[in-house]
């Protein structure tokens, strides 16, 4: 599994833009968004818009497309459920895992995000791990601890861990407008690119998610851990998700 280029520019549209929106939103964004190579750019569509996203895109592989949920198993009796195999089938190459919509949502446990991400590597995708803390966590002082282990719980769990992306996205910076501080951003990297190191594994890329906007990109992308963002709200307009992916470039 090759590792994405960075910095890493990823749109999660979460539960916006239908198949007719989706074709739209790409005639617009390619527009805007000019080829450019040394940089990853991934959108998370709905699984339901990944093929209209994929005809969008035509012969532009520069942006890559991802799933924002799969299922453990392949296929079976689950129904409302795709599997990591079928989104790669529809055009993902990447999908989220263990989102805090997810875990909190949709009670999703770290044994269950650690299973989805050895399923999408099995299928040969890319996962990217989505970690973060409470206000209550990072109130009480355990922000740290609770990453540690989200993380933890899937790098046990997974044969080798170079072929995964981070997200650190802490839960109180998400849909908020609150951002979280460049040196908190950067200092919690800091501590999850040590727990990677632990395992040799320093070089997988820890993307910084939780109110970006084009006004806060490149600050966050000029602390020295922050390898990429993962962006909410602002993904799902083009002008506005192509002006962040133009702060990476
Ligand atoms: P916002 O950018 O809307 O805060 O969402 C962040 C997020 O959850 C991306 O996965």
């Amino acid at each position: 599994m090759t590792t994405p280029p960075t910095p890493v520019l990823a749109g999660n549209w979460k539960m916006n833009h239908d198949p007719a929106s989706t074709r739209v939103f790409f005639e617009r964004f390619l527009r805007l968004h000019g080829l450019r190579t040394g940089a990853t750019v991934i959108v998370f569509p709905p699984a339901i818009s990944l093929e209209a996203a994929r005809s969008a895109l035509g012969e532009r592989r520069d942006v890559q497309l991802g799933v924002q949920n799969v299922h453990w198993e392949s296929s079976g009796a689950f129904t409302g459920e795709i599997s990591a195999h079928m989104a790669g089938g529809a055009g993902a190459r990447y999908a989220l895992v263990g989102h805090s919509e997810r875990r909190q949502l949709f009670s999703e446990a770290d044994a269950d995000v650690a299973r989805k991400t050895c399923a999408v590597l099995t299928a040969g995708l890319i996962p990217v791990v989505c970690v973060g803390e409470t206000l209550e966590d990072r109130r009480a002082g355990r922000a740290n601890d609770v990453v540690t282990r989200q993380l933890g719980r899937v790098l046990d769990a997974v044969r080798d861990a170079s072929g995964i992306v981070v997200a650190y996205e802490p839960v109180w910076a998400i849909g908020t407008g609150e951002t979280a501080s460049p040196e908190d951003a950067q200092a919690m990297h800091d501590s999850i690119r040590t727990q990677l190191a632990s395992g040799g594994k320093a070089t997988v890329p820890i993307l910084y998610g939780g109110s970006v906007k084009p006004e806060n990109a490149a600050t966050l992308l000029a602390q020295p851990d922050v390898d990429g963002l993962l962006v909410g709200g602002a993904s799902v307009d083009p002008q506005s998700f192509a002006t962040i992916c133009a702060a990476g470039a």
